[in-house]
Order: C-alpha cells, then sequence, then structure tokens
C-alpha cells in the first residue's frame, strides 16, 4: 500500500509519500521559519495561509520524486491534531479533497503518535513494547508504548513543554526565533556549571515543571544588563546551564520511568531529541542499564510528513478513514486514539 501524507500542524508545511513495501519514497517539507522570524514566533494566521501557498506545490514535487502518480496512491493521511486548528484545518480541508477526487480513504492522523512512530523509518527500528520520551515545542511526555497505537502517558509536564523553555531562555538571551537549536550553538561555548538553574521536582515522580526556567533566566539576564556584564561569554554560560536544568531533568525522569516500567528500550521523539547534548546523555545513560536507545534521523524529529506517512498507513491498515465532517482538533488527547490492529 502507498500513502500520500500532509503535516500543516504549526509552522512547517510538509509531504510525504510512503509505500510498505519499498519505504519511503519522497519527503518534501517547507519551514516557513523566515516568514515568522520578524515576530519571534509563530503567527497562527500568517502560517494558515502560508500552507495553502505550499500545499499544492509541495504534493506535485513529492509525487514527482516519488516516481507516483494519483492512481497509485491508496490513501491520503494529514495532521487532524493537535496544533494551531487554522493551521490544521488547510491540511484537514486539502487532504479530505484530495482523497475524494483520487477515490481514496483519507486517515486523521494524531501529530504526536506521528512522532512516537517516526523511529520505524530507521534501518533498526524499536521494538515494542518500549518507553517513549517525547519533547516538541508543545509536549513534554514519559509514554509507555505497549504497542503501536497503545499509548500510557506516565509523566507530563504541568506547565511548559520543553522546547518552549529552551525557545523562551532563547528569547530572553536575544536569539533569533526558532530559539532551541540557537541556544544549544550557543551553549557549545559555554560553561555549564556557572549558572545553576531550576530544576523542580527532580528528585521525585515523573511529573517536569519548566516555568520557573525562564523567570531564573530573565533575572540572570537583567541583572547583567543593568551592569553591563552581559558579554558574550556570560550569555553563552547561561545558555549552557539552560541546557544542563533541561537534559538534566529529562534524562533523571526517563531513567526513573525506565525503572518504574522495567521497560528495555527508549524511543526519544519531538523536535528536542535533535539536541546533541541530550541524545549523548541519554544514550550514555540509559546504555549503563542494558537499555537501547532509539532516535529518529535528526530530520524526522522536528515536523515533518514522513511520520504522518507512518502513523497514516498504520492506521489505514487498521481501517481508519474519516468519511463525516472536515474536523481538525486543536487538543486531543493521546489515550483517546484506538489501539492499532496492524503495526506500521
Ligand atoms: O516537534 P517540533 O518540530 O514541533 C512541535 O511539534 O512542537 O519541535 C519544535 C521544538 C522547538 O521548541 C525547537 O526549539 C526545539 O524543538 N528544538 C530544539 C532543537 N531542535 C529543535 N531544542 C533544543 N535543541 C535542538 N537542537
Ligand atoms: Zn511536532
Amino acid at each position: 500500500m502507498r500513502i500520500l501524507a500532509l503535516e500543516s500542524s504549526c509552522d512547517e508545511s510538509a509531504v510525504a509519500v510512503y509505500d510498505d513495501a519499498a519505504g519511503l519514497l519522497a519527503h518534501e517539507l517547507h519551514s516557513q521559519v523566515d516568514l515568522h522570524r520578524i515576530y519571534g514566533g509563530v503567527v497562527p494566521e500568517l502560517a494558515s495561509r502560508d500552507h495553502v501557498r505550499r500545499l499544492l506545490p509541495l504534493v506535485r514535487a513529492a509525487l514527482a520524486t516519488a516516481k507516483t502518480t494519483p492512481g497509485d496512491i491508496d490513501g491520503v493521511a494529514y495532521t487532524a491534531g493537535p496544533g494551531l486548528i487554522g493551521a490544521l484545518l488547510t491540511g484537514a480541508a486539502f487532504g479530505r479533497s484530495l482523497a475524494y477526487a483520487w477515490g481514496v480513504p483519507a486517515v486523521a492522523v494524531h501529530h504526536l503518535e506521528g512522532h512516537l512512530l517516526a523511529p520505524l523509518l530507521e534501518a533498526t527500528p524499536p521494538p515494542f513494547p518500549h518507553l517513549a520520551l517525547l519533547v516538541s515545542g508543545g509536549h513534554t511526555m514519559l509514554i509507555d508504548v505497549e504497542a503501536p497505537g497503545s499509548y500510557a502517558v506516565i509523566g507530563e509536564t504541568r506547565d511548559d513543554a520543553a522546547g518552549e523553555a529552551f525557545d523562551k531562555s532563547a528569547k530572553l538571551l536575544g536569539l533569533p526565533y526558532p530559539g532551541g537549536p540557537q541556544l544549544a550553538k550557543l551553549a557549545a561555548g559555554g560553561r555549564r556549571d556557572r549558572f545553576q538553574f531550576p530544576r523542580p521536582m527532580l528528585g521525585q515522580g515523573l511529573e517536569f515543571s519548566f516555568s520557573g526556567l525562564k523567570t531564573a533566566v530573565s533575572l540572570a539576564v537583567k541583572e547583567r544588563v543593568g551592569n553591563g556584564g552581559l558579554d558574550d561569554a556570560t550569555r553563552a554560560d547561561i545558555a549552557a546551564g539552560v541546557q544542563e536544568a533541561i537534559v538534566e531533568t529529562l534524562v533523571t525522569k526517563t531513567l526513573r520511568a525506565i525503572e518504574e516500567t522495567g521497560r528495555e528500550a527508549l524511543v526519544v521523539a519531538g523536535g528536542v531529541g535533535a539536541n546533541a547534548v541530550l541524545r549523548e546523555r541519554l544514550a550514555a545513560a540509559a546504555g549503563r542499564r542494558g537499555v537501547r536507545v532509539f532516535y529518529p534521523r535528526i530530520e524526522f524529529c522536528t515536523d515533518n510528513a514522513a511520520m504522518i506517512a507512518v502513523a497514516g498507513l498504520a492506521r489505514l491498515k487498521s481501517g481508519a478513514s474519516e468519511t463525516d465532517a472536515i474536523r481538525a482538533r486543536a487538543t486531543w488527547a493521546l489515550t483517546d486514539l484506538a489501539p492499532l490492529t496492524q503495526p506500521g
């Protein structure tokens, strides 16, 4: 079976063609970073309008790269939530229209299930069951994945997501949007032990809280702006301190979850999973406990349509198909998903 998938939940317009026998045949992506940069963050209305402009040319490009005609496509998947509602609706309306025109089923995909199943695109896919650390701009979750489609959220953030903490701290340091990767770059030249930023609830439980971090960073920055002490070395040290606080928290909680669940494989998914220090630290810590770590390749950590195609094809094989009104959901609990009868 061959599926065409659309992703438009935030500021990336993406299209992929995926085949259960031949694998990933094409994945095209247009990032809206340049469009939103001057505003310092994603402007939802501009994002929706740009998805409308980008999706059709990306579909044409993906079909050409995949050497596929609409007649070869068995289903159209699209991200139906969670995300920015206007942005989601562009993909939902376009996906449903394509499916209708091509006479094939349309499949609504949960964006986070896409992130969770992204490692299935790699040569060595993770075994099931496993533990997943899902860290993106909007979510920070520890998920016990019994099987594809069976997700128990065992830990979550009470406030900001890890990616949000990276982005907000980066903004306070005057780094351009999107802040996470920029902060990581700046941190590489800094001392990680000069600034001790808060690590709430580090000693117990599987819950996260990152909202105090931006306050602490804001104070550290303000103090030095006042007395002229915010030189380049200090900015790098603050960045390294922020990254250290976030990474240490994520690693500590993930190890605790491994202990509590007894899982022997760990999946790290979502945009923050692209962070090199996090990847390195988790691999080392899990390795010492005999736990194998599985990551999607870097480009499939952040938003993309290849992961939506994998999840969409698994859902299509399980019989999922949208027939009623075109729907998108800004919020959508992972635990609302039905178990998949056919793994990807
Ligand atoms: O999964 P994703 O592309 O979009 C959402 O579904 O949210 O994640 C985006 C998030 C942003 O907060 C971005 O700053 C963060 O992932 N991110 C990083 C890195 N690359 C992306 N954070 C830290 N280090 C990175 N290298
Ligand atoms: Zn995402």
